[in-house]
């Protein structure tokens, strides 16, 4: 997180949030500033339904690609984060618009969180977000780039095996400070 501030003075936008596991977490610890961005109504529907009571925490239900049309787009976050989403876009051009939208929301001096899948083996083609690719949309004259790490290999996914027999998956996480 930014140097110099406690959690409790941070804003942070959570984008494909799904059940919205993060976006409530940090509710919970009582960060100023919480929004959950999901495009699905029932997602949405349920992080509201269990954000209840949380002032702090506001649901919008929205594309990502789409973040330009929000009202207060101009608004900026201490933390933004995004989770699981860029390897559900159906292009690379998505994938790089969506990174766009969320580089655009963060705050000078503050971070982004982009943890993504490489590789997952059930779907084709296999590998969603080019290894290299999100890297390549973080010019240092504009970011740092403070953290990237790859899991070492896949691992075996044993949610998707549920229903869709073994799938091996590989994530990896970026973070970054904007200049
Ligand atoms: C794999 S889930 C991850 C959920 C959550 N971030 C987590 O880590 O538990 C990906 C979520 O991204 C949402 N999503 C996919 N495309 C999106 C888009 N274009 N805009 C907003 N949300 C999107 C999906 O509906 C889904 O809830």
């Amino acid at each position: 997180m930014p140097s110099g501030k406690i959690p409790g003075d941070l804003s942070i936008m959570d984008v494909g949030s799904g059940d919205g596991r993060y976006a409530l977490f940090f509710a919970k610890q009582g960060f100023k500033d919480v929004t959950a961005v999901e495009i699905t109504s029932a997602g949405a529907n349920r992080i509201r339904r269990n954000g209840s009571g949380y002032r702090n925490l506001q649901v919008l239900q929205e594309n990502a690609l789409n973040l330009k049309r929000i009202r207060g787009y101009d608004k900026q976050y201490d933390v933004v984060l995004s989770s699981g989403m860029l390897e559900e876009m159906s292009s690379q051009e998505d994938q790089r618009q969506a990174v766009t939208n969320l580089q655009a929301l963060v705050k000078p001096g503050g971070r982004i969180v982009l943890r993504y899948c490489l590789y997952i083996s059930d779907k084709i083609p296999p590998a969603r977000v080019k290894a290299g690719f999100v890297q390549s949309l973080f010019p240092s004259e504009q970011w740092q780039i403070i953290d990237n790490r790859t899991d070492p290999e896949p691992f075996e996914n044993k949610k998707a095996s549920v229903y869709k027999g073994i799938s091996r998956i590989q994530r990896e996480t970026i973070v970054a400070q904007k200049k």
